[in-house]
């Protein structure tokens, strides 16, 4: 294409070098879309004749057809998805020779990558409001469910399962206003800005980007070809979305031991051993877990590549998509295998409080209790805590304590606290905005279908 100003043909060793067609390929239609857009508007502006751009139109969906259908295979020695289509078109219409008329490859691959990225990010969107309404739809499952709350892996309160199923609802929810504004990110339109400098012919840029559907036309041509925040914003929300997804594994799996045990995981989302015949392991849980540290892996490759590179385009930039082709796919599956297992898994309530009863989660639920009778929150801590103390060396549980024994170590202890002493009314009392409260609970999910 450029042998113009060359006396020797590309070395093979550096056509495979610089080639990006296996890479690049996936966004044929794409780029095909993107070449649609600028050939008429080359016909509208009359830098081609309106039956010059309608035979490149003709042509470029002929050329779409041939690779929906698969009967066009494509050529390394053409180096990248772009020289490949126009070449193909060329073939099938000598006048595909005035398609790249007013365009480079820098606006022309910014523009194909945009309208690929923003195809699969409006996909990833539904997924991800798919993973929150399961996540909706357990909290209310088990709004009346109660489990442990840890804070440092030690028994805390007891919370709503509910409660906890809604945690993740915020989490997500972030995540899902991360990846819209990658979407914002991305919504402009780079045609126009050719190779560096924009052109000296009479491009209609208005024109391209609403063809393309895009928001506004990129404001600054220079800007427009060294561009790449739009896919570091997207690797940010997929590296928030994938540490949110760990964590999330990270309990499930924890809580599925047989040590805790009161989760349950639906057997077709396990896998067992081929040597330990009892076993039934969370592998799929684990498995996303494990993916985190590629998608995290995937913003810093980029975030690297980008940072030492001087204004415009360098070729550094063809390395931008192996990654983020990677990252999409990761965050595709395991959102969706994520929403599929949650949707079955079940909690064993009674394990869940026999592991409670081990513990004493409603220690502030007694120091509270006095500081309502007037004790001074330090000393009710105090007093509880002591309690604590002298039930742990004597092997005693609140609940074996007589009002009697209540009262030997808290003498403003009474026959009501010993009513408020059991962990539904603890949770039921936790009445709070925002809190675990069964009814604040309750509250949360309406707020949280509303903003489904
Ligand atoms: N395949 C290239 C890429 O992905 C297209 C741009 C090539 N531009 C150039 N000036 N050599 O970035």
């Amino acid at each position: 294409m450029w042998h113009g100003r060359f006396t020797k043909d590309t070395a093979k060793t550096v056509q495979d070098f610089t080639q990006s067609l296996d890479v690049d390929w996936r966004m044929a239609q794409a780029d095909i879309q993107g070449s649609i857009a600028h050939a008429r508007m080359l016909g509208k502006t009359g830098i081609l004749t309106p039956d010059e751009s309608a035979r490149i139109e003709a042509g470029l969906l002929k050329v779409a057809d041939e690779i929906r259908e698969g009967t066009f295979t494509p050529s390394e020695s053409l180096e990248d998805v772009h020289m490949n289509i126009e070449a193909r078109l060329t073939e099938i219409e000598p006048l595909g020779a005035k398609l790249h008329t007013a365009r480079s490859r820098n606006d022309q691959v910014a523009t194909t990558t945009r309208i690929y990225l923003r195809t699969r990010l409006q996909a990833l969107r539904e997924n991800l409001r798919e993973l929150l309404r399961v996540i909706v739809a357990n909290a209310e499952r088990h709004t009346d469910i109660i489990i442990p709350g840890y804070t440092h892996m030690q028994q805390a309160q007891p919370i709503s399962m509910g409660h906890y199923w809604l945690s993740w609802h915020e989490a997500f929810r972030r995540d899902s206003l991360r990846l819209d504004f990658a979407l914002a990110s991305l919504d402009e339109c780079p045609l126009g800005a050719g190779a560096l400098a924009g052109s000296t012919l009479p491009v209609d840029r208005e024109m391209t980007c609403e063809t393309l559907g895009f928001s506004r036309p990129t404001r600054n041509s220079l800007d427009t070809v060294a561009n790449r925040d739009y896919m570091t914003d997207y690797h940010y929300f997929a590296s928030m979305f994938m540490i949110h997804i760990s964590r999330l594994c990270t309990d499930l799996i924890t809580w599925n031991t047989q040590e805790f045990g009161f989760i349950v995981l639906p057997d077709e989302f396990c896998t067992g051993s081929s040597m330990m015949p009892q076993k039934k392991n969370p592998d799929v849980l684990e498995l996303a877990r494990g993916k985190t540290g590629q998608v995290i892996g995937n913003l810093v490759d980029l975030m690297i590549t980008l940072k030492g590179l001087p204004m415009t385009y360098n070729r550094d930039l063809q390395e931008d998509k192996r990654g983020l082709w990677a990252s999409l796919d990761t965050v595709e599956s395991v959102a969706k295998i994520i929403a599929e297992l949650l949707a079955k898994v079940e909690v064993d309530e009674g394990l869940a409080l026999a592991g409670l009863e081990k513990g004493y989660s409603l220690a502030t639920d007694v120091a509270e209790y006095l500081v309502m009778k007037g004790v001074p929150f330090r000393e009710a801590h105090m007093k509880a805590g002591r309690l604590v103390g002298w039930c742990v060396k004597n092997g005693v549980k609140f609940a074996d304590l007589t009002l009697g024994q209540w009262q030997e170590h808290i003498p403003e202890a009474d026959g009501a606290m010993m009513d408020i002493l059991s962990v539904r009314e603890s949770v039921r009392r936790r009445d709070v905005y925002g809190g675990t409260g069964f009814e604040q609970v309750r509250r949360q999910i309406q707020s949280a279908k509303e903003s489904l």
